[in-house]
């Protein structure tokens, strides 16, 4: 009995270290399997990371993918592989993993990688804009500048405007058409920059600006949307509504901002002023008691 006990131990001890091992080597060896055995291993991984787990122990470009996303915004977030890329991440075995039914796409074509991004709901309001854009008819064409130009593909960070650079638009415009819109789109961002910190300024100083900050809110969505729809009427048109906006919000936070600001200058003169008449009853006390000595 205890032998047959510890026959069926060692066995299992034995299966459970050899299955991992043969999904890498069936997967790196590319050989079609002959025989299919009649009874499947197990397969399935309790930890649903069978994705991240065996790239990262192949080699080249397989494993530096993975390195490239554990620093990227989607690992923070939680979302592995199969989020962009679908397939089955409970089961340890290159092709299974990967067959059709689970939805598994490995490298689009460039003129899919827009849908790509956009499956499952992921950056719809992305996708819906670019498409609108010159940008995605030059997709059509020839497949460039894709999500992924601008983007990155797996090291993918939290985006901002920085993402426009001469480095990721003069491959395909000049210096010079890449450089105007950077400083016309640069110059609104810091406009808003500024109007954000002066409403932060007054609502430390409890001042009510509700209202500001949804107007500021509304004109951000208007202004961020430019990204991808990037066709120069577009922008000059958003960047007209933009700048209307902002300097009415100014103005407004202007004069908020001075009404705070004469507030504070009561309060400090109010204080200076009760610090001196207390000092100087004080004094007189003082000298009244001396004096009566
Ligand atoms: C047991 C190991 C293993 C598992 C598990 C595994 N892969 Fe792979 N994967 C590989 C190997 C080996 C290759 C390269 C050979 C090939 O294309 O089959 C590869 C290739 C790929 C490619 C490139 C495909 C192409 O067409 O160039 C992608 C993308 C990919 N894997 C994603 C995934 C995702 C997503 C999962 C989880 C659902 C996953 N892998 C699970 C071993 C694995
Ligand atoms: C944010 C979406 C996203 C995530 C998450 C993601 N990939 Fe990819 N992956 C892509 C895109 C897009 C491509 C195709 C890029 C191209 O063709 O230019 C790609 C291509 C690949 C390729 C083909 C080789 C290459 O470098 O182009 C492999 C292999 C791969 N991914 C593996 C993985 C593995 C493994 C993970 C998880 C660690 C992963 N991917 C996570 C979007 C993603
Ligand atoms: C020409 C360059 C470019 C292309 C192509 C591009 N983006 Fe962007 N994207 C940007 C820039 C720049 C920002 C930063 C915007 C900001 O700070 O408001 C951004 C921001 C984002 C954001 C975060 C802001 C938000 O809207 O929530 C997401 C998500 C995003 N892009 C997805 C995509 C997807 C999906 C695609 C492809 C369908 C794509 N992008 C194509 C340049 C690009
Ligand atoms: C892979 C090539 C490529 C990259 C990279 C690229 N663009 Fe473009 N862009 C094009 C093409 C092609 C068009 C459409 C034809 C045209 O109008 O020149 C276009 C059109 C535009 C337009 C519209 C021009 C108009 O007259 O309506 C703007 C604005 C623009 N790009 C800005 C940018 C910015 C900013 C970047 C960097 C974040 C960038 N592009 C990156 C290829 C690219």
């Amino acid at each position: 009995m205890r032998k047959t006990m510890v026959v069926l131990s060692l066995v299992t001890l034995f299966a459970a270290a050899v299955i991992p091992c043969t999904g890498v080597f069936a997967a790196i060896n590319k050989k079609p399997s002959e025989k299919k055995p009649t009874e499947s291993p197990v397969k399935v991984v309790p930890n649903g990371n069978s994705c991240v787990d065996c790239h990262k122990a192949l080699a080249g470009n397989l494993r530096s993918v993975v390195l490239e996303w554990e620093v990227s915004v989607h690992a923070k977030k939680g979302n592995k592989c199969n989020i962009c890329h679908g397939g089955n991440p409970a089961i340890y075995d290159a092709k299974l993993s990967k067959s059709p039914e689970y939805n598994f796409v490995g490298r689009p074509e460039k003129k899919d990688i827009a849908d790509f991004c956009g499956r499952g709901m992921c950056h719809a309001t992305a996708l819906h804009q670019f498409k609108k854009s010159p940008h995605f008819d030059s997709v059509l064409k020839m497949g460039d500048p894709n999500c992924v130009s601008c983007h990155g593909k797996h090291n993918i960070q939290r985006s901002s405007m920085n993402i426009i650079s001469d480095k990721t638009c003069s491959d395909c415009h000049s210096v010079e058409y890449s450089r105007e819109i950077i400083k016309s789109i640069f110059s609104i961002e810091n406009d808003i920059i500024k109007l954000e910190e002066n409403i932060d300024y007054l609502e430390k100083k409890k001042a009510d600006v509700k209202d500001a900050y949804d107007r500021l809110k509304k004109t951000k969505t208007l202004f961020h949307q430019l990204v991808h729809v990037f066709s120069k009427e577009d922008i000059d048109f958003t960047q007209k509504i933009v700048a209307l906006e902002i300097k009415s919000l100014n103005d407004d936070i202007v004069s908020k901002l001075n009404v705070v600001r004469r507030l504070d200058f009561i309060y400090v003169f109010t204080a200076v002023f009760s610090f001196a008449t207390i000092f100087g009853l004080a004094f007189y006390v003082v000298r009244m008691l001396t004096k009566r000595k």
